[in-house]
């Protein structure tokens, strides 16, 4: 087969990668539109051995396969190591990555362009939904640990998650 129908058969692939301790409305913002832009969309819960988290890896990956469920398209694994060979093994060209505001683009730049050096994969920026442009994790996890409600900036069953683990302490 030739011209655009032999081209298009080519499968996009893109991830979404983070620690995701745990996803919030913001991350999940950003995989909805990624899932429609692409073909499959990886999310990759980045493993990083030096920070301990309040959520096990286990239980970051089963929360976010649960609210991205409805997507289709959506694929969610855990990676120790450099997102560049999460990328080379998989086959995925693309990572996509939301900025929330300016600050966030120094480091954020350095990592695309230190990946594209390292493997010749490209970063998307796509910008925040302004909702969730002051959206973080470690917010969300201070505010929810004083009692405050977060209710709004997470998924139902990433609320209960906290509530529970947060008792548990
Ligand atoms: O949600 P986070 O913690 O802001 O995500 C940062 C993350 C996990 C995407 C970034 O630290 C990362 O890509 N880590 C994997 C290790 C790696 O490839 N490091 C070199 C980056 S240039």
């Amino acid at each position: 087969m030739t011209g655009p129908e032999s081209e298009g058969s080519q499968v996009r692939r893109a991830v979404c990668p983070g620690s995701f301790d745990p996803i919030t409305n913001g991350h999940l913002d950003i995989i909805a539109r990624a899932s429609r832009l692409y073909d499959e969309v990886y999310v990759a819960v980045m493993i990083n051995q030096s920070k301990k988290g309040l959520f096990e890896i286990e239980e970051r990956i089963e929360l976010i396969r649960q609210v991205t469920a409805d997507y289709g398209n959506v694929r969610v694994e855990a990676f120790h190591g450099l997102l560049v060979d999460f990328c080379k093994q998989r086959d995925i060209p693309a990572i996509v990555k939301g900025l929330r505001a300016v600050s966030d683009f120094d480091y954020e730049l350095q990592m695309a362009q230190m990946n594209n050096g390292l493997s010749g994969v490209e970063t998307l920026f796509v910008p925040t939904n302004p909702t969730y442009s002051f959206l973080s994790s470690s917010l969300v996890k201070e505010v929810a640990a004083w009692g405050g409600d977060v209710s709004h900036l997470v998924p139902p069953q990433v609320l209960e998650a906290l509530t529970r683990r947060l008792k548990k302490d």
